[in-house]
């Protein structure tokens, strides 16, 4: 359970940080993806008020890094920062900025995986995997994997992986995982598996190291520059699904700000009652049931406080390690 049972889709990252400001006193965090606009930025922000060792941000457009460091210094101007270029379409590049992240924090605390793309057109990344897959889940196991040896050097350490409600849209699709080249290619489906394949990586890492406490999460449905890639056609079909013809909301429908959507990220990056909770995910602040066997898990919109079964199976966590390591060509074991 976490420790404050009140907390709910509302509640604030300046609340949670001010709750846990002893947790991050004096650590050193980093934060994907913090580009103003986004989740990572008020998630980046509201830490930096709660006087961390160190706070690094790590992004692709260094400008971008830029204004998120301006931003925050002008909120904070004692804020210790530190910009670490990582692009997560490429392996080359997570290797480079695991090394920099580790040159500047031999000792890491919390690694927050927050960087994400959303269904965009078929792709693939610089190493040949299909762009969502290889942007969402193998370039943060790399990224997680790399940063191991700094984060046992902490005597809490702690991962935090943003996923998403979208993993209930897909599986892992075991036999085609990269959508044979393009051939069966759905970005819906895409999407989904890469965040299933978020928290498999969670329940994998907190099986594997022990000492680690790892957490995925769904932040909730917040007006961000994910949508980017999103037809006007896409956005009709998805619009139907959140509001009925006369415009009001369907039942159980909820948009967050951007503040209430960076809470969920904290409470998984500092709670200390979740250090027993090792490799669950959170939705709305809180350890999220998993969905009956049986029931089906798939995404029904007015009902996102679930995760699904096959996202927290632990033989399908070992297995995708497994296939991971195969399409990285490196191993990596405790
Ligand atoms: N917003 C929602 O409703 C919602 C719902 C469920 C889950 N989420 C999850 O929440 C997280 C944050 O999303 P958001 O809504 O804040 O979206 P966002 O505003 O688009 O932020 C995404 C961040 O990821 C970065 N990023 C994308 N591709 C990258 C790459 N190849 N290398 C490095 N960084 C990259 C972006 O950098 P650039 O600015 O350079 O593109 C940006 O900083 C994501 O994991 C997303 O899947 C969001």
């Amino acid at each position: 359970m976490a420790t404050n049972t009140n907390y709910n889709r509302e509640t604030t990252a300046q609340e949670v940080v001010d709750a846990f400001a002893n947790e991050i006193k004096g650590k050193t965090v980093v934060v994907t993806g913090p580009s103003p606009g986004g989740i990572g930025y008020e998630t980046a922000r509201a830490i930096a008020t709660r006087a961390p060792k160190l706070l690094i941000l790590a992004g692709r457009d260094m400008k971008k890094l830029e204004a998120a460091k301006a931003d925050i210094l002008k909120d904070t101007p004692s804020a210790n920062l530190a910009l670490v270029t990582l692009d997560l379409n490429s392996l080359a590049s997570v290797r480079s900025g695991a090394k920099a992240i580790a040159a500047a924090a031999p000792q890491l605390d919390v690694l927050i995986n927050n960087a994400a793309i959303m269904m965009c057109p078929y792709g693939t990344t610089e190493d040949g995997f299909e762009t969502q897959f290889g942007t969402n889940y193998m370039a943060p196991w790399l990224l997680n994997n790399l940063l191991i040896p700094n984060l046992l050097a902490s005597p809490a350490p702690r991962v935090v992986l943003v996923s998403s409600v979208g993993h209930r849209v897909s599986d892992i699709l075991w036999d085609d995982m990269g959508f044979s080249g393009g051939k069966t290619y759905n970005k819906f489906m895409s999407y989904g598996q890469s965040k299933t394949a978020s928290v498999l990586n969670g329940v994998a890492l907190a099986e594997k190291y022990p000492k680690l406490t790892v957490i995925s999460l769904h932040p909730g449905a917040i007006h961000t520059n994910l949508a980017r890639h999103l037809t006007e056609e896409d956005m009709k079909g998805m619009v139907g699904q959140f509001f009925n013809e006369d415009g009001t909301p369907k039942p159980g429908v909820f948009f967050k700000s951007i503040p209430q959507g960076a809470s969920t990220t904290l409470v998984a990056a500092f709670d200390p009652a979740l250090k027993t909770h090792s490799g669950t995910y959170l939705t709305d602040c809180q350890i999220a049931k998993v969905k009956p066997t049986g029931a089906d898990p798939h995404l029904n919109i007015s009902e996102s406080d679930f995760v699904a079964p096959y996202a927290v199976d632990k033989a399908a966590a070992e297995r995708l390690w497994g296939v991971t390591e195969e399409m990285v060509g490196e191993k990596f074991s405790p």
